[in-house]
């Protein structure tokens, strides 16, 4: 039988396999101190690898991260959107992606050529744009926001102002409550957050009902009215903590509970459950990172982020005005 010769990646996965046991958590730390890098990930990604970070964060937080990050190389543990954000604040930096298929089923649903057209029908508009989204569209953005700042940044635009807020729906029909302000809203929306099911969220609360409802706002406004608190990833993770309550129904990407666990290890914190037959709802883009990618990744100084210039340079000035307005 005719077998094909590996290509140099399926190589390294072999190194790799056949050197069991492979210390990963050990091979990782040593390549970091090589490459002077440092780790940053997302709340939603695997366990495993929020444990081998150095900064875990909301949007919000990692942006800050990368943008004050003093090492050579930027791991990034999330999605491209996010090490994209990375490498606009710090371009001099090398920004590692572990796997470049990490997209987001919300930057996706707002392509570049039909948002300008959409702007361009709306030329006295400011556009406000959720950081979940491509350099593309932050290029074509005034300002961005995260989950986090959205409702603090809207609120200190004029009166006056019209807004087009992209590309989330959710998030955005939840800034226009919060502030009474009218927004033109891009119809955009995150698969992950939109597939949580009323129903199965009020039966759980039924069998819990001493628990709190805790939500991102990238869900539906079905499910968010059903919210004792709403916020970003890091304000929920800060809620849990002072909240005197013991149990927690969350209410967006299981990967948050990682960290909720560790901060409150006796309390209790149940998934809410997806529309699917899964008791737990995972972003199916943040999950293809995983520690053997970040191992190669780290080895072999690949797949980095590339973004073209005049790009970068025009979504930089909206990412600044977010940080200036955040502070
Ligand atoms: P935050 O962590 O900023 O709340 O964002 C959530 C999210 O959906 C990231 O993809
Ligand atoms: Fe995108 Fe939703 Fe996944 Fe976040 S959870 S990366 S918004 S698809």
């Amino acid at each position: 039988m005719f077998l094909a010769a590996p290509k140099p990646e399926q190589l390294d996965r072999q190194v790799i396999n056949n050197s069991i046991p492979i210390d990963l958590f050990k091979a990782i730390a040593d390549l970091k101190k090589d490459l002077n890098a440092v780790i940053l990930a997302h709340y939603y990604q695997d366990p495993d690898l929020q444990d081998i970070a150095d900064y875990i964060g909301d949007s919000l937080g990692l942006s800050q991260a990368a943008a004050n990050c003093q090492a050579d190389v930027i791991v990034f543990l999330g999605v491209h959107f996010m090490a994209e954000t990375a490498k606009i604040l710090n371009p001099h930096k090398l920004v590692l992606l572990p796997d470049l298929d990490a997209g987001c089923s919300l930057a996706d649903s707002c392509p570049p050529d039909r948002f300008a057209q959409f702007k361009a029908d709306h030329p006295d508009h400011l556009v406000i744009s959720y950081i979940n989204c491509s350099a593309e569209i932050k290029a074509l953005s005034d300002i961005i926001c995260t989950s986090a700042n959205a409702v603090a940044i809207v609120n200190q635009i004029p009166k006056d102002q019209p807004i087009i807020f992209a590309p989330d729906r959710n998030l955005g029909r939840y800034v226009i409550e919060q502030t009474g302000r009218e927004m033109l809203l891009w119809d955009g929306a995150c698969m992950v957050h939109e597939i949580f099911s009323e129903r199965k969220l009020v039966e759980l609360k039924l069998s819990y009902p001493n628990a709190e409802i805790i939500a991102h706002p990238e869900c539906e406004a079905n499910v968010l009215r059903h919210a004792d608190f709403i916020g970003s990833t890091t304000g929920l993770l800060k809620y849990v903590q002072q909240s005197d309550r013991q149990e927690f129904i969350v209410v967006t990407e299981s990967g948050v509970i990682h960290q909720m666990q560790k901060a409150t290890p006796f309390k209790k914190f149940i998934p809410a459950p997806p529309n699917s037959n899964c008791a737990c709802n995972e972003c199916p883009y943040m999950r293809l990172n995983t520690l053997e990618k970040v191992y190669l990744t780290m080895k072999n100084r690949s797949p980095e982020i590339i973004l073209n210039e005049q790009i970068r340079q025009a979504a930089l000035k909206p990412m600044q005005r977010m940080l200036e307005m955040s502070v």
